[in-house]
């Protein structure tokens, strides 16, 4: 079992335990936050289950939030050259997003999920019982994706997120596992139709140029849902001035993220910084930035787009930027 040092205070040893009523178990912890998704923790855990002698029968479950599934399941990705494993979210980002679909990885000073495998987890299994410990700001983040996934693909859902702004932060249990069942079955689709990412997959990327910049060129300070939160307020204003995204769709999400107190605006640092983080992006295509653009709420641009994606030139980023 493998999670960050605040899950496995919380729920480690009891995870542990159930399993070594079935077979040999492991507590492995690391220390939490985004900025320890990297190459020299991966080493570490990597490192750690060689010391235990674990062999090729072994798997690896992944307790915890997106960043111990993330690196979590690229340890399992490469050990012995990939072994199972099973993802535990206790985030609700990580219930409705990052658990499913099988992208593993570590960020680099180059940029966010630099470097990583496509490995599959055999089962996800979430308790939302486990976000009654989970901050009000980290449910926030989960939030900023579910209504991502409300944007894309059905714009009831996503209204039925605003108006059940109240029991979310309540953490009412139907409320949340109503919200991780409905965006499950989004993200669950979009994957099973393209899980490498040559096309359709692309979408589930709204937001997300603007947020891995914001996220880098914060050094991670901001959360990855508060920088998609950001992300899609941003993107849609672009899409807008580009002709793409309906009039109106910036407002209707402006208002959305504001009612979860996440931020709107980037953090105020120089532009250019912004640009230089986006040319790193992984969706990046001959120098181009390009992003998933929206053409209205529910509804992903398609049309005259190059596989789901649209190139933006800096100087129309900038003033997206700019508001
Ligand atoms: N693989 C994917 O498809 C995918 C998709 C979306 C996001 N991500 C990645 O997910 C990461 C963000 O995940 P996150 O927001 O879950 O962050 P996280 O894993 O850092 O968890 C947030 C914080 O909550 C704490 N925590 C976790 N569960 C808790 C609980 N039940 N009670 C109390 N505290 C708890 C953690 O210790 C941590 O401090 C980013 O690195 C992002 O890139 C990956
Ligand atoms: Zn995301």
């Amino acid at each position: 079992v493998i999670c960050d040092s605040t899950v496995g205070s919380l729920y480690g040893q009891q995870v542990a335990s159930a399993i070594a009523a079935f077979r040999p178990c492991q507590l492995i912890t690391f220390p939490a936050g985004e900025w320890n998704k990297t190459r020299e923790e991966w080493q570490s855990l990597s490192d750690a289950l060689l010391a235990a002698g674990f062999g090729r029968d072994a798997a690896v479950v992944a307790l915890g939030g997106g960043v111990t599934g993330d690196l979590a399941g690229f340890v399992a990705a490469t050990y012995l050259r990939g072994v199972p494993y099973i993802q535990v979210p206790t985030t609700l980002l990580a219930m409705i997003d990052s658990s499913i679909g099988g992208k593993t990885g570590v960020d680099t000073p180059h940029g966010k999920n630099l470097i990583g495998a496509f490995h599959q987890p055999r089962a996800v299994v979430a308790d939302v019982a486990t976000l009654k410990s989970l901050p009000k700001i980290h449910l926030a983040a989960g939030v900023a994706e579910a209504l991502k996934h409300g944007a894309i693909a059905d714009e009831e859902y996503f209204r039925w997120i605003v108006d059940a702004r109240e029991q979310i932060f309540q953490k009412e249990t139907a409320t949340l596992a109503e919200a991780v069942s409905r965006s499950v079955r989004i993200k669950s689709e979009v994957v099973a139709a393209d899980e490498r990412e040559a096309g359709i997959r692309s979408i589930l990327n709204f937001g997300h140029t603007i947020a891995h910049a914001i996220e880098a060129v914060s050094g991670y300070e901001v959360l990855h849902g508060e920088a998609v939160a950001t992300g899609m307020v941003v993107e849609a204003r672009l899409g807008t001035r580009l002709g793409i995204t309906d009039a109106g769709t910036t407002d209707v999400i402006r208002e959305a993220v504001m009612a979860f107190d996440l931020p709107i605006d980037p953090p105020d640092r120089p532009i250019h910084t912004y640009l230089e983080a986006m040319q790193r992006d992984k969706k990046t295509r001959g120098g181009t930035v390009r992003f998933a653009f929206l053409e209205r709420l529910g509804k992903v641009a398609r049309e005259n787009t190059e596989n789901w994606t649209t190139g933006a030139t800096p100087k129309a980023i900038e003033e997206a930027l700019e508001p």
